[in-house]
C-alpha cells in the first residue's frame, strides 16, 4: 500500500467538508475520486498533501505516519500535487516554472526537462514565455510537468479537466494514462468529469457531500446505474 488514509476528516470552522473517509492507493494504481462541485475533493487532496488541517485515525504513506509532516516534507518523500486551476507562477517563464518544481534536486534537472519537453512539446516551444501568457490548456500541461520534474512517487491531480476544451481534456488524460501504464507512476486524481476519469482509472471512489458512497474497479462503476444516472448523464 502506497497511501492509506483512514477516517480522514476536514473541517472549516463548523463546516465538515470531509466526513471520515477511507482512501487507499496501491503502488502502480490510477485511482480517481469523482464527485460534484463542493463534494470535498480538493479538501481531501489538500489534506493528503498537508496543506489543509485534517484529522484521521491513520494516515500512512509507505507505511509511515505522515499526519504530522508539513507539506514540504511530504513532497520530499515523493508526494506531489497538481493544484486546481493549475496555479503556475504567472511571472516566471515556462522554464523557470519547471525549475521551481525541482527546487531540491539539481543533478538531473536537465534530463527531466528534456523528458518534459518531449512529453509536452508545446512547453519546449514556449520555454521562454511568461506563465501568464500561456493558454489554459498550456498552463495545465505546465502544472503537470512542474509536478513531474521532481519524479514523484505519488501524483495528486486536482481536476485537470476544469476549463479545458474537450479535445485538450482527452489529451491531458491520455498523458496521465500513459504515465501510469507506461512509467508506472501512481496517480490519485479527483474529477467532476466522471466519464473520462473512469475511462483511464483502474479504481475509483464516488464522493458525495464529504462521504464515500461507492467504490470499486473503474469498469464496475462505469456500469453502475447510480453512477450513470448521477455522473455520466445516462
Ligand atoms: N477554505 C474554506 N473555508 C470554508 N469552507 C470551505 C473552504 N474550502 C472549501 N470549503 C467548503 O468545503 C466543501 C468542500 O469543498 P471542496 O473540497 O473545495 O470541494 P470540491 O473540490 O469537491 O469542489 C464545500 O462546501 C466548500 O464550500
Ligand atoms: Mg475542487
Amino acid at each position: 500500500m502506497l497511501l492509506e488514509a483512514k477516517g480522514l476528516s476536514v473541517r472549516y470552522g463548523d463546516v465538515v467538508a470531509v466526513h471520515g473517509v477511507d482512501i487507499s492507493v496501491t503502488e502502480g494504481e490510477l485511482v480517481s475520486i469523482i464527485g460534484a462541485n463542493g463534494a470535498g475533493k480538493t479538501s481531501i487532496l489538500r489534506a493528503l498533501m498537508g496543506l489543509e488541517a485534517s484529522t484521521s485515525e491513520s494516515l500512512l504513506y509507505r507505511g509511515e505516519d505522515i499526519s504530522s509532516l508539513p507539506p514540504h516534507l511530504r513532497a520530499d518523500r515523493g508526494i506531489r500535487m497538481v493544484p486546481e486551476r493549475s496555479r503556475i507562477f504567472p511571472n516566471l517563464t515556462v522554464y523557470e516554472n519547471l525549475r521551481m518544481g525541482c527546487y531540491k534536486k539539481t543533478g538531473n534537472f536537465s534530463q527531466q526537462l528534456e523528458k518534459m519537453y518531449a512529453l509536452f512539446p508545446i512547453l519546449a516551444e514556449r520555454s521562454a514565455q511568461w506563465g501568464m501568457t500561456l493558454s489554459g490548456g498550456e498552463q495545465q500541461q505546465l502544472a503537470i510537468a512542474r509536478a513531474l520534474v521532481s519524479e514523484p512517487r505519488l501524483l495528486l491531480v486536482d481536476e485537470v479537466s476544469m476549463g479545458l476544451m474537450p479535445k485538450l481534456v482527452s489529451e491531458v488524460f491520455d498523458v496521465l494514462k500513459s504515465l501510469n501504464r507506461e512509467t508506472g507512476l501512481t496517480i490519485l486524481l479527483v474529477e467532476q468529469s466522471a466519464l473520462l476519469s473512469l475511462e483511464i482509472s483502474t479504481r475509483a471512489y464516488v464522493l458525495e457531500t464529504g462521504e464515500i458512497v461507492l467504490e470499486g474497479p473503474a469498469r464496475q462503476l462505469q456500469d453502475d446505474e447510480r453512477v450513470q444516472a448521477a455522473y455520466l448523464g445516462m
